[in-house]
This record gives structure tokens, C-alpha cells and sequence, in this order.
């Protein structure tokens, strides 16, 4: 269980995170959505202390991340599909971060295969178009097996086929025990395998429910009943 505790973050006179709050739960996949500049960027960030909170904690069964014995190995986050170095191979980029992190050398190979990168293992991560880099990325998240995925618009620059696959792939992770959040302005395609959203606005929490809750309710399509929720709440920002 990850709890998220009251995250505040203000970058000058703008809260870019405010006050926010909501649980995720081991083998579910809980889709983080809301417009851009909403703040889920900067509270994943948060979540793994590259940024830090003004206010606000987050806990991983219990523990702060600066806690866990072995950070890697309990959360693997994807912020930034370009988190690579463009000379270094897609191999000797694993092979650095296995390294950095205690992580056994065998894995690289194992996680390459995972994502089906193996044909292009020891070519540049510079040349790497973007979908190839995510899955790179994603490669690099999975390196530690954790327990945890935190993933930014992981599927940005996937082509729908690679799309599908990442759908696959994290529900099988859940679906193995493991807790996934993962943003994206995707809302059809989340629809499809999320489980639980956590929906935002103005860096405000503004519903953490299940899919299926949200659609029922409103009886639209998730895209609509998303609109309509984050309307609102662009409309309390402003006010
Ligand atoms: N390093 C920074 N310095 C100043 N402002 C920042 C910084 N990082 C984020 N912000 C601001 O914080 C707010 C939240 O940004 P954030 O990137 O977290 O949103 P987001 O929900 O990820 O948006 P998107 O959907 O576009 O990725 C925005 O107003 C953004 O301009
Ligand atoms: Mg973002």
C-alpha cells in the first residue's frame, strides 16, 4: 500500500501541488490523469524524491522512499523517456544502472528480453526512435523487480501496437502483486485497463474512485465524465 499524505508543492507563488492526498493499492493499476500543468509530473516526482515537498509525505508500507533498503528494487519510476545517455547502448545503459543500484548483471538481459529490445541491444540509445526509448525506459524501471511502477505518459510515442503491448505488460504486473500509477492523457486507453483513477486539477485532488465508479455514476464515457470533473475544477482555479 502507498499512501500519499497532504503533498504541497509551490514553485514561486503558484501551487503546482496542493494539499493532495489518495491510497494505491497492490495489484491494481490506478490511472493518474488530469489537464497539463495539473501537477502529476511533479508529484511523481515527489514520490521518488526527485522533487521535494513543501508539505506532505509519501509511504511505502509505512516507510518514507529515503527509507527503503533498496529504493530500485521496490519502485521503478519512468519520468522521462529521454533519461539516457543518446552515446550508450541500450545494454550498457542497463548494465551502468545495474551497477549504480547493486542490481545483479543477469537481469539486463532479462529485462532487454522483457521488452523486446533484445534486436537492438547494442545499438546507441540516440538512435533510438521515441517508442523504442520508452521501452527502454521501461527496461530500466523493471531493472530491480519491483514491486512498484511509477510511470509518466509511459505510453507517449508508442505506435498502437506498442500501445497494447505496455497495456499487456502493466496489467500483468498488477496482475503479479505489483501496485502501478501511471499518468496519461491516453483516457480511452487507460479506460481499458485501469483500474482505479486518480483524477486532479489545479494540482487539487478532485476524485480518487474506480473506473467503473466514475462511469456509473455519470453514465457517460470516461473521456466525458473526465472533462466534465476537470472543467470544474479549472472553473474553482480561476475563481
Ligand atoms: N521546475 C519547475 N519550476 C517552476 N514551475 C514548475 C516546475 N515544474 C512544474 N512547474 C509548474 O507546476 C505545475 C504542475 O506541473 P506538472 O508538470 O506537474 O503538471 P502535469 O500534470 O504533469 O502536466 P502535463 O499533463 O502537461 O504533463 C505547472 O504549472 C508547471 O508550470
Ligand atoms: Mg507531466
Amino acid at each position: 500500500m502507498i499512501e500519499v499524505r497532504g503533498l504541497t508543492k509551490r514553485f514561486g507563488p503558484r501551487r503546482a501541488v496542493d494539499d493532495l492526498s489518495f491510497d494505491l493499492e497492490a495489484g491494481r493499476v490506478t490511472g493518474f490523469v488530469g489537464p497539463n500543468g495539473a501537477g502529476k509530473s511533479t508529484t511523481m516526482r515527489m514520490m521518488v524524491d526527485l522533487a521535494r515537498p513543501d508539505r506532505g509525505e509519501v509511504r511505502y508500507d509505512g516507510r518514507r522512499y529515503a527509507e527503503l533498503a533498496q529504493p530500485a528494487r521496490t519502485v521503478g519510476a519512468v519520468l522521462d523517456a529521454r533519461c539516457m545517455h543518446p552515446g550508450r547502448t541500450a545494454r550498457n545503459h542497463l548494465r551502468a544502472i545495474a551497477a549504480l543500484s547493486a542490481i545483479p548483471g543477469s537481469r539486463v538481459d532479462e529485462v532487454l528480453a522483457d521488452v523486446g529490445l533484445e534486436s537492438v541491444a547494442d545499438e546507441r540509445a540516440g538512435r533510438f526512435s521515441l517508442g523504442m526509448r520508452q521501452r527502454l525506459a521501461l527496461a530500466t524501471a523493471l531493472l530491480g523487480d519491483p514491486r512498484v511502477l511509477l510511470l509518466d505518459e509511459p505510453s507517449n510515442g508508442l505506435d498502437p501496437d506498442g500501445i497494447r503491448w505496455l497495456r499487456n505488460r502493466l496489467r500483468r504486473f498488477a496482475d503479479n502483486g505489483g501496485t502501478v500509477l501511471v499518468s496519461s492523457h491516453l483516457i480511452a486507453e487507460l479506460a481499458r485497463f485501469a483500474d482505479d483513477l486518480v483524477v486532479v486539477g489545479a494540482g487539487r485532488l478532485i476524485a480518487a474512485a474506480t473506473v467503473e465508479s466514475i462511469t456509473s455514476r455519470t453514465g457517460m464515457s470516461l473521456e466525458d465524465s473526465l472533462l466534465e470533473m476537470t472543467a470544474t475544477s479549472a472553473e474553482f482555479a480561476s475563481a
